[in-house]
């Protein structure tokens, strides 16, 4: 539990920073501290990505040990982007509901959280070529009487999900009576299962093996309930940053970097 208790600590701060010389703009003591030991300057807002994230999403986005310092799949694969771009990236947490609207307002440049693709959200912002296949698991304590998704939906169980979640939709749409209880963070989800206060959570696969590495007494139930693609959210009208950040990711796909980074968050199994 030691590490959900570092994830809640930082969740309540709002913005932290990124390993590999990114840094964020406000200016709160620790990030102003941790810009300096970088050493870097900050060449003008056109030089700059901002990156929003929910950073309660191992392996894809979650706080280091230190509760400033973010790490992940996505945190690596854009900080690769913004290399080859020659571009400094600044990292944003804040909730999931939060970051397709504040890309599509133009208060970030992206959003890069394990978003999954869908087409409500493609009403509002514009997607990246996709650069992860996922899915969503159903999280249940090890006596659970819930055996498969059909015990899930049927039965008279309580679903806790990430609220604006794919996890929350597919839930809202298909428990019976709709019981499912909204967090804004997903391990808060997880512990109110560990608590015995819901039945599962609906959250996605290699989120879920994490937690589940986490916190004792819970176990992913075998099917896999979906198939979903992450990719990263861009304002519709920014159609130069969707090239190149599309131009980036396939040279990281063809330079087996994308792999790499996936290996390292993800070792095959
Ligand atoms: N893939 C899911 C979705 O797009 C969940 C993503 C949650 N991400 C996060 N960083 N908490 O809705």
């Amino acid at each position: 539990m030691k590490k959900f208790l570092a994830m809640a600590l930082a969740a309540v701060m709002v913005l932290g920073v990124a390993g590999c010389g990114s840094s964020s703009d406000e200016k709160t003591e620790e990030n102003t501290e941790n810009t300096e030991q970088t050493g870097e300057t900050t060449e003008g807002t056109d030089g700059i990505i901002k990156m929003g994230v929910s950073a309660d999403f191992p392996p894809f986005e979650s706080y280091a040990d230190d509760a400033v310092t973010f790490v992940g799949f996505d945190i690596d694969l854009m900080q690769e982007i913004c290399n080859r771009l020659g571009m400094e990236l600044q990292i944003q947490d804040m909730n999931f509901d939060a970051i397709v609207t504040a890309v599509q307002t133009g208060k970030l440049d992206v959003g890069v959280s394990g978003i999954t693709i869908t087409d409500e959200r493609k009403e509002s912002v514009a997607f990246s070529d996709p650069y992860f296949v996922a899915s969503q698991s159903i999280l249940v304590p090890k006596d659970s009487p819930i055996t498969s998704y059909e015990d899930l939906i049927n039965g008279d169980y309580t679903a806790g999900v990430q609220l604006g979640t794919t996890g929350d939709t597919y839930s809202s749409e298909n428990v019976k009576d709709a019981k499912v209880e909204q967090y804004s963070k997903g391990f808060e989800a997880v512990q109110a299962l560990t608590q015995g206060k819901i039945d599962a959570v609906v959250i996605d696969s290699h989120t879920a093996k994490e937690f589940v590495k986490e916190a004792e007494g819970l176990k992913i139930l075998d099917e896999p309930l979906t198939e979903e693609e992450y990719a990263i959210a861009i304002a519709k009208d920014n159609k130069e940053l969707m090239e190149k950040i599309n131009d980036a990711l396939a040279k990281l796909e063809e330079s087996g970097k994308l792999n790499e980074i996936m290996l390292k968050y993800i070792p095959a199994e």
